[in-house]
């Protein structure tokens, strides 16, 4: 499938990762700055890099010693090119060795918040204190700065920073681009703007004047599909696509009788009514049902889906005739992850919106190359309703795999309303926004229980709320013991069937966000 939309910013910084932790950290900040910028591996091709035009060049942090065999290097070339650039940790030690200076294992490691001193605050600290807390992570440092270069900051163990003017070079062996370096953002203003002569070109109207300008050369006259799932990604997608294209774009909103109470209303009422975009809204809630019936292993559940889903899109592209694209939500954190990631299968995750290959439909991206927060941003500066810009994560195969074990309408419904409640109550307390997601799961377990001097015996919901940043990792959220009083109390007067609420206490790893 062609994978060409871009969002064509006209400055650009690239990030070389040789194994950092913190790449996407280091194009985030750039970004805050309001440079586009877009991390590469180390060993892209030099002319490939050339060929884009950097204003300047960051070399990121890494796990490798320059002086382990085999460890990741640059081609030298690059120190020629005249492009500014900017050594993090590695990236700094690298320049150390490869431009003729030394490395050692240093006797002492430093790590964590480390105090440097500014020797010259002319390349890269302007206007900060000669006395500095960073955030430091390395065995390895610059025992002797190659020729040409100054030492521009020290600890009291080792180089901090170095940097040779003339040729535009330099390095920090600390970490500007994590929170626990609160000044590293000055650091990369003076690299960008005083160093690389950058301007303030990544801004979110120019973000959506470049996408959509790259989705009308892409697209030209033809005729784009798109699965709007109720997701940010999803939703901001299409309403780019459609400031592009107008009535080329139909969106295909299916609901498969997993979604959230009020979800396909608010999402036709968006879309179909206040944005006039083409919509078809395909009820298929039987057939994925049936399809379901007596299925409780969750991965089976989630391939059926996975498989259904398809089918129906297929189904209805196919009605469309003559569709050439398919419009999808990807982000550049799946970009720069995928390929990359060799982990195991804990989930198989269908993401909305895939269609077999024998439609030979052609990607449209627009959102290819942000990152979440700029998902938003976009979908703020393009009129989306904040009940869709500001949404949890929700997973494709929605409630089916939040009901453990069968799925049946009866429980889908007393979930869909406990989740309902559990959302209300989050936002009245004002917490929604500060939490990764917060749902209910249907627990297939009864038990006994008394309202009214009747006994009772019925359903379990349990209350998960996560703090996470990427969802890789997760902390359970320390909810007030108010808003859970308040959650259990009206789920249990409220929602029929449901006579007890529990809380998942559990982190990720190793546990993880859903149940199934
Ligand atoms: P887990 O449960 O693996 O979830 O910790 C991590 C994040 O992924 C979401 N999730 C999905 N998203 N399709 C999606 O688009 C899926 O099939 C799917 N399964 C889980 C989950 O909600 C959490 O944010």
């Amino acid at each position: 499938m062609a994978r060409n939309t871009s969002t064509d910013p006209q400055e650009l910084v690239l990030v070389l990762d040789f194994g950092a932790q913190y790449g996407q950290l280091i194009a985030r900040r750039i970004r805050e700055c309001h440079v586009y910028c877009e991390i590469l591996p180390y060993d892209t091709p030099t002319e490939r890099i050339l060929a884009r035009r950097p204003k300047g060049i960051v070399f990121s942090g890494g796990p490798s010693s320059v002086y382990d065999q085999g460890a990741p290097l640059c081609d030298p070339a690059l120190f020629e090119s005249g492009i500014p650039i900017l050594g993090i940790c590695y990236g700094m030690q690298l320049m150390g060795t490869m431009l003729g200076g030394e490395v050692r294992a240093g006797a002492q490691r430093e790590y964590g918040k480390t105090e440097l001193t500014v020797l010259n605050h002319g390349d890269l600290f302007d206007g900060l204190n000669p006395r500095l807390i960073g955030w430091m992570s390395h065995g390895d440092r610059v025992e002797k700065v190659p020729p040409g270069f100054v030492e521009t900051a020290r600890t009291s163990h080792a180089l901090a920073a170095m940097s040779d003017p003339t040729r535009r070079l330099f390095g920090v062996q600390f970490h500007p681009e994590v929170v626990h370096t609160p000044w590293g953002i000055e650091v990369f203003r003076s690299f960008l703007y005083r160093q690389c002569g950058c301007r303030e070109t990544w801004t979110t109207e120019s973000v959506v004047t470049s996408a959509v300008r790259a989705v009308q050369e892409q697209v030209a006259d033809g005729k784009v599909v798109c699965a709007l799932s109720g997701g940010v990604d999803s939703a901001v997608t299409a309403a780019l696509v459609h400031r592009a294209v107008g009535e080329q774009l139909t969106c295909v909103f299916m609901d498969h009788g997993f979604l959230r109470k009020n979800e396909a209303v608010q999402v036709v009422r968006t879309f179909g009514e206040n944005f006039g975009v083409n919509l078809v809204h395909v009820q298929a809630q039987e057939r994925f049902l049936g399809r379901l019936h007596s299925v409780v292993d969750p991965e089976q559940k989630r391939r059926i889906i996975g498989e259904e889903y398809a089918n129906v899109l297929e189904e209805e592209a196919r009605k469309l005739g003559d569709v050439q694209f398919l419009a999808q939500g990807t982000l550049y954190p799946d970009v720069i992850e995928s390929g990359t990631r060799d982990a195991a299968r804990i989930k198989t995750h269908h993401n909305v919106g895939g269609l077999p290959e024998t439609l030979k439909l052609s990607l449209v991206e627009p959102v290819r190359y942000l990152f979440k927060d700029e998902v938003r941003a976009v979908g703020e500066e393009l009129g989306l309703p904040a009940e869709i810009v500001w949404r949890h994560p929700f997973p494709g195969p929605g409630l089916a795999i939040r009901v453990i074990g069968e799925v049946t309408p009866e429980h889908l419904e007393t979930l869909r309303e406990a989740d309902a409640i559990i959302i209300e109550e989050i936002m009245a307390a004002g917490l929604y926004r500060r939490l990764f997601q917060c749902f209910g799961v249907l627990a297939p377990i009864k038990s006994v229980g008394v309202m009214g001097d009747q006994r009772t015996y019925g359903n379990t919901i349990v209350l998960r709320a996560v703090t996470s940043d990427d969802a890789m990792t997760a902390d359970w959220a320390q909810l007030p013991y108010e808003v859970m009083s308040n959650i259990s109390t009206r789920i249990i007067n409220e929602v029929r069937g449901v006579n007890r609420v529990a809380y998942d206490i559990s982190s990720k790893p190793p546990a993880t966000i859903e149940w199934e």
